[in-house]
């Protein structure tokens, strides 16, 4: 009789144990089948609007990267300006003490600023650009390092097909008139071969005018936002409006390589204020320096 008992209650025991088995087993299939079917998923930060024309931007946020910059960024987020150029607009790619560092240590050592001879590919001075520069040498520092980096991931391009970081200052009544980044001579492109991308970071807000325009850019050029804080010169095209730590990235080429017209731009002239500027330009292979 005892020893029924004892029995019944360890078959009572095991009815339970492998009951709750299969309760934990049911749970983990319908878990699994609602994820497979995508009715319930793991929080993971989504876009919240389709890419669309000039009037609607598309924003994306950035993911928080420790990547040893210099300061505290803010929030981030790109927005598609045209695909005729390719151009495409990154908020507070770098942080105010990023833009300082940069003018400190390009300020010393300005001078006037050249462009290349298209006859024999050497600098030339000339009327058409009129602001002054210098280069900063790739991998520097570790700050130049991190925003190198930064360029990198950005344009999907490799940090080694990048040229230095030209720093750049125009002041009131200096530009730099429409001109294409690629190069027509042998001479340019021996090293790395063509330029493809640009990466052009605004170290500075600038009052009045300075706007980067594109005058051969497709698609209404008035329904950019800021329209009506554009200078004469930046209504000419589809413009961006100068602002510190903002890095605007188009391309020369087109996705095939093939040379791309509407990427012609220029600098207006500042009307107000001083120009500030860092540009990176990536070439389609490594350029060895
Ligand atoms: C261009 O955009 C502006 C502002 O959004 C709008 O008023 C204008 O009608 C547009 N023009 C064309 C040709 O679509």
């Amino acid at each position: 009789m005892a020893k029924l008992r004892y029995s019944r209650i360890q078959a009572r025991k095991w009815w339970t144990l492998s009951m709750a088995l299969r309760i934990l087993f049911i749970l983990t299939v319908v878990l699994l089948m609602l994820l497979g079917l995508g009715i319930f998923s793991l929080p993971i930060s989504s876009d919240d609007a389709p890419p669309n024309d000039l009037t609607t931007s598309y924003r994306r946020l950035a993911a928080e990267r420790d990547d040893n910059g210099l300061g505290n960024r803010g929030e981030q987020w790109t927005e598609i300006l045209s695909w005729e150029p390719r151009a495409f607009l990154y908020h507070n790619f770098l942080s105010k003490e990023e833009c300082e560092y940069l003018i400190a240590l390009a300020n010393p050592h300005m001078t006037k600023s050249t462009v290349v001879d298209s006859k024999t590919g050497r600098s030339k001075d000339s009327r058409v650009r009129t602001s002054s520069g210098m280069f900063l040498r790739r991998g520097r520092d570790k700050i130049i390092r991190s925003i190198e980096k930064r360029i990198a991931d950005f344009s999907f391009i490799p940090v080694e097909h990048g040229e230095g970081l030209q720093v750049l200052h125009y002041e009131v009544g200096q530009k730099y008139e429409a001109h294409y980044d690629y190069f027509l001579d042998e001479f340019n492109t021996k090293n790395g071969g063509q330029r493809t991308a640009t990466v052009l970071m605004y170290l500075s807000d600038v009052e009045e005018g300075g706007e980067t325009v594109f005058p051969a850019a497709k698609g209404n050029i008035s329904s950019v936002p800021w329209w009506n804080e554009l200078s004469e010169c930046g209504k000419q095209g589809l413009s961006v409006k100068p602002k510190r730590g903002s890095a605007l990235l188009f391309w020369s080429t087109s996705p095939d390589a093939t040379l791309d017209p509407s990427s012609l731009h220029g600098s207006c002239p500042v009307i107000k204020g001083n120009k500030w500027s860092a540009t990176k330009w990536m070439h389609l292979g490594e350029y060895k320096i």
